[in-house]
């Protein structure tokens, strides 16, 4: 089976369709209840849906309890930046909830839905992590948190290599089509990140499915413990 955090939505919800269509099967994750109704009934009910809380030991108990055999690939979307549309801390209480928040979806989200599947994992299984140019160009807590994803990932292919399964975080820059921004990012500002691409195009939820699918797939078997950057250029790791 094929697990799909965050795919509900965006990045997650184009890979978790791109897998089904490859005939695998599908669960999904997300913490709200519609977008994966939405997922589960494209797929005439064939991709299982979970309404569950990826940073929390409750909520990746909930995803292990519809998890059916071995898991071949899993694809860990869940995550994104808590300070979009919110108020700037105002408080050290304000600022330290917005460094937990961060840390939380984006960092424990992946350890613990790692250490929940750890059991069944199939050798020959692959993982990918999401994580995000973000972590080079620093954002707020959001790059940090990144960045400590893409460092988990080298530390899990490894401990993981052993028993065949391969570990690889893929860093997008901006990729539209998804509810990253939650529809606050202007018009001026995508066209500027637009123009930071070498390519001079936005990025799509696709460049992300081809990338993903092929990093699960066997003709990725002597990738792992990588960071692959999908950016169009926007940032090069010379
Ligand atoms: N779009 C970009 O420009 C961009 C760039 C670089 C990196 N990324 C990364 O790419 C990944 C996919 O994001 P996206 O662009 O597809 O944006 P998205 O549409 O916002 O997708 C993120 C998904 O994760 C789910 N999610 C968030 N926290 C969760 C949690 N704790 N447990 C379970 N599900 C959770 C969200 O649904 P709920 O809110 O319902 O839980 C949502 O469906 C994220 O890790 C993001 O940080 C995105």
């Amino acid at each position: 089976m094929h697990i799909v955090t965050g795919g509900g939505t965006g990045i997650g919800r184009a890979v978790a369709t791109a897998l089904h269509r490859q005939g695998h099967r599908v669960l999904v994750t997300g913490r709200r209840a519609e977008p994966l109704a939405e997922v589960a009934r494209a797929s005439d009910g064939e991709i299982t849906a979970v309404a569950c809380d990826n940073s929390t030991p409750e909520g990746v108990r909930a995803m292990l309890g519809a998890v059916e055999g071995g898991v071949e690939g899993l694809v860990h979307c869940a995550g994104g930046n808590p300070a979009i549309g919110r108020e700037a801390p105002a408080s050290l209480e304000d600022e330290a909830d917005l460094l937990a928040e961060t840390l939380a979806g984006n960092l424990t989200s992946a350890a613990l839905t790692v250490a929940a599947l750890d059991d069944r994992l199939a050798p020959g299984g692959s993982i990918v992590l999401y994580g995000s140019i973000a972590a080079e160009t620093g954002v707020g807590y959001y790059g940090p948190a990144k960045a400590a994803v893409s460092s988990y990932a080298v530390g899990l292919a490894d401990r993981l290599g052993p028993r065949g399964v391969r570990v690889n975080c893929v860093s997008p820059g901006y990729v539209a089509e998804t509810e990253f921004f939650r529809g606050r990012l202007s018009a001026d500002r995508e066209e500027a990140l637009r123009d930071q691409t070498m390519l001079g195009r936005t990025g799509v939820p696709e460049d992300a499915v081809d990338l993903t699918l092929f990093l699960l797939s066997e003709r990725a078997r002597h990738i792992t413990g990588q960071n692959l950057h999908l950016n169009g250029g926007a940032h090069t790791m010379r």
